[in-house]
């Protein structure tokens, strides 16, 4: 089966993970019962179009399966049972890992997940929330932040919430804001992302029109986030030329002085290793 999305982009997004990966498992292995959770674990592969060429990658559940030294336990989450079928052949092939595979909402899957492990001394986990678009709701990252023991990768689509805030706030209908609602945990983007407009015409209806760009979508995302996390780290604007569609970022729940200074350092490494050197490319919406 082919997973076709993205582009050049989706290997710097799945090299991240890769090298955070093999940072965590060397680190941590002998302390603790280390957890690789993945909600939109795809089916193990990914091809993508490189130009007018494609490519096949390692996608986040192989790149987990094969991180050395092993996680104890990987799960792996997926809404599409065409995906969970790959992904239950791809796990067969690695018969000395522990994989489980769930078939669902991340949301749902999560909280259920998250709730069964006890997040006391011995457990920690990585969490990868890879969706296409605004699938994930801000409940389940305050549940993840409520273990206090998981170090999040959460790739924000910042394209999608730009589409669904239209310029005229009376484009804007139900359905769409409650959607943002869901994804930012907030009413308060309305005041945030739109102004009203002085009046036009005498006696006519003032325009509410959005005043935010994409860097203050961006702005409010990673604040918002900040609220729930003690750390979060200046995310990874993909791609990194040209429109933006999407902020990689990493968030850790854990309060712990020591865990967040080292998690930090190399998380934020990775993600400057991977930052364009000329930023006079980024384009706007
Ligand atoms: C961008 S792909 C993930 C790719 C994967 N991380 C990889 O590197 O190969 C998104 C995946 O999420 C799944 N998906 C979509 N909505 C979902 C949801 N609400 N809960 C869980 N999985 C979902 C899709 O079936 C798809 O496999």
């Amino acid at each position: 089966m082919e997973h076709k999305f993205g582009g050049s982009w989706t290997e710097l997004k799945l090299d991240t993970l890769r090298q955070y990966l093999k940072f965590y498992t060397t680190a941590l292995n002998q302390k603790f019962r280390l957890h690789y959770i993945d909600g939109f674990a795809g089916i193990g592969h990914v091809t993508i179009k490189e130009g007018s060429k494609e490519k096949l990658i390692d996608g986040s559940a192989r790149i987990a399966i094969e991180t050395d030294p092993p996680f104890d336990q990987i799960h792996l989450i997926d809404t599409s049972l065409e995906h969970v079928g790959e992904l239950q052949q791809l796990c067969a092939n690695y018969p000395d890992r522990e994989c489980h595979i769930l078939h669902g909402d991340a949301n749902l899957e999560i909280r259920n997940l998250l709730e069964k492990i006890n997040w006391g001394r011995n457990e920690r986990a990585v969490l990868f929330l890879d969706p296409y678009g605004m699938e994930v709701e801000w409940s389940t990252l305050e549940v993840i932040a409520n273990t206090r023991a998981i170090d999040l990768w959460f790739l924000f689509p910042l394209s999608g919430l730009y589409r669904n805030t239209p310029r005229q706030y009376t484009a804007m209908d139900e359905h769409k804001k409650n959607a943002i609602t869901r994804c930012l945990g907030t009413e308060s983007w309305m005041d945030a992302f739109y102004e009203e407009s002085p009046q036009q015409e005498l006696f006519g209806p003032s325009a509410v029109t959005r005043i935010a760009e994409w860097n203050d979508l961006l702005m409010f995302v990673q604040k918002r986030l900040g609220k729930v996390f003690p750390k979060v780290a200046d995310p990874l604007i993909l791609p990194p030329e040209g429109a933006p569609l999407f902020a990689l970022f990493f968030a850790i729940s854990n309060p712990s002085k020591a865990a967040i200074k080292l998690s930090m350092k190399v998380a934020q490494h990775i993600l400057k290793s991977k930052q364009p050197t000329d930023t006079r490319s980024r384009g706007g919406h």
